[in-house]
């Protein structure tokens, strides 16, 4: 066993994995305490949809340090007994496993809407060795998963690239799969994938969540995910009820940084990639409190080279049915803070079309040297929407009706960000180049309608 390797330790975050909890109502005044009611028993039936072995969707995230840690989550059908991660610094010798320790998981329960209790189990690596490529497998008893690997970020500011998608939420088997598949093959070593949110059509269908894992197949078993939350991923926001609640699947499938407002832990946070600060927003709720969040986290973290803010409702943006008054409402809270701190890019989704704007500050179009912002928005599932004109003066490139994957390569003072149909067409590109000061450069790139 390495030093390192015995310096392995699991984070069990009890609070964020409570098993069960039996919530009493408070009796009216003057009222005989109700009867306690007893939980009911969950129906634990193997699911028909699970494979022989019983273990599937494995999927990478970060709840800490990506330099230093990394999350495994998988499902089984069963309550499996003493579910295990092996872990061991990799190498090209097969004999690798010989090496590995194993971290016992901490397994959350959920029951699915068609009343059947599958079991999500987690793992927290932590105190891992920065630049380093690791082998990994889950299991229990005798059924294991394949090896797999991942590769724990440089800790200071190296050059790489990774890939931002768009809203995917509908035909996540027929017409998503290509999307993951044209992006892997495209993206040079890619690191891992920005989610900008609706992952799926209706969060609480089982079914969905085998299609969204199915059309990636084995990428998220190797390049962690990045998810910001969308609208369809939050109840309230679909049924208009303005309590926009974090679907159930998002916390058993996604162990994500706990350094959020209080109340929007796993949803709004910020993690350091190699010189880059990425922020997810929520755009569903809450949003003074996350800006004046947003506004402490960019103040304190001064040592980024650069600044992606993600989140899935859009600031500026040319699409979509709807008028420009949620945009305005977002910018209201939101611009003020991005303008202060100098945000490079702000990623988003929702509209379900392609629109990347000129350098912005204070809503209005700027020098390319200036001082300002570049936002983009992009689209990767079928479902489309019509451009519209709002906010045509700011935008350099929209596109409608067509299925993009971004890939954004930072290397030192120059982040290029590449935007590509699925069918492999160059349809958008620029790059930010700053200067020793740190003042950028808005460099318009070539593309091609597709
Ligand atoms: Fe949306």
């Amino acid at each position: 066993m390495t030093k390192n390797l015995s310096r392995l330790l699991v984070a069990v975050l009890c609070s964020r994995l409570t098993v069960a909890a039996v919530i009493a109502a408070e009796p009216a005044p003057g009222a005989a305490p109700a009867a306690p009611v007893p939980a009911a028993k969950p129906k634990i039936i193997k699911p028909a949809d699970m494979p022989a072995a019983g273990i599937d969707r494995i999927l990478l995230t970060w709840a800490g340090d990506p330099a230093t840690s990394q999350s495994i989550t998988w499902r089984t059908g069963e309550p499996s007994t003493n579910p295990l991660v092996e872990v061991a610094v990799s190498s090209a010798n097969p004999k690798f496993g010989t090496n590995a320790v194993t971290v016992a998981a901490v397994t959350r329960p959920l029951t699915r809407s068609d009343g059947v209790t599958v079991f999500y189990h987690r793992v927290d690596l932590t105190n891992l060795t920065p630049a380093t490529i690791y082998a990994y497998r889950v299991g229990h008893g005798k059924d294991w998963s394949e090896w797999n690997q991942f590769r724990t970020a440089a800790r200071e500011a190296q050059p790489f690239s990774f890939i931002y998608l768009g809203d995917v939420q509908t035909h996540l088997k027929p017409l998503c799969s290509r999307i993951f598949r044209a992006a892997m093959l495209k993206a040079a070593d890619p690191r891992f994938i920005l989610h900008l949110g609706d992952l799926v059509e209706a969060p609480e269908k089982d079914k969905l969540w085998a299609e969204w894992f199915e059309a990636a197949g084995w990428i998220f078993r190797t390049l962690p995910s990045l998810p910001v939350p969308g609208n369809h991923d939050q109840y309230g926001a679909i049924t208009k009820t303005n309590e926009a609640v974090l679907s159930q699947y998002w916390p058993a499938q996604f162990s994500l940084p706990t350094n959020g407002p209080a109340g929007l832990e796993g949803m709004t946070y910020f993690l350091n990639y190699q010189g880059v600060l990425f922020v997810s927003l929520n755009s569903e709720r809450d949003l003074e409190v996350q800006a004046q969040w947003l506004d402490k986290v960019l103040t304190e973290n001064k040592r980024r080279s650069w600044t992606v803010v993600s989140i899935h409702a859009t600031l500026f943006s040319s699409g979509g049915k709807r008028t420009p008054d949620a945009q305005v409402a977002l910018q209201k809270v939101f611009l003020p803070v991005i303008d202060k701190h100098k945000v490079d890019l702000v990623l988003q989704g929702h509209y379900h079309i392609y629109s990347r704007s000129h350098k912005l500050q204070g809503g209005k179009r700027v020098d390319p040297k200036a001082a300002g912002t570049v936002y983009c928005t992009s689209v990767a599932g079928s479902k489309m929407y019509p451009l519209n004109p709002a906010y045509d003066e700011l935008m350099s490139r929209k596109g409608d009706y067509i299925q993009l994957f971004q890939i954004i390569s930072v290397d030192g003072k120059t982040l290029r960000y590449e935007s590509w149909s699925v069918t492999g067409d160059l349809f958008d590109s620029f790059s930010l180049v700053k200067d020793e000061a740190g003042a950028s450069e808005l460099v318009e790139g070539r593309a091609v309608k597709p």
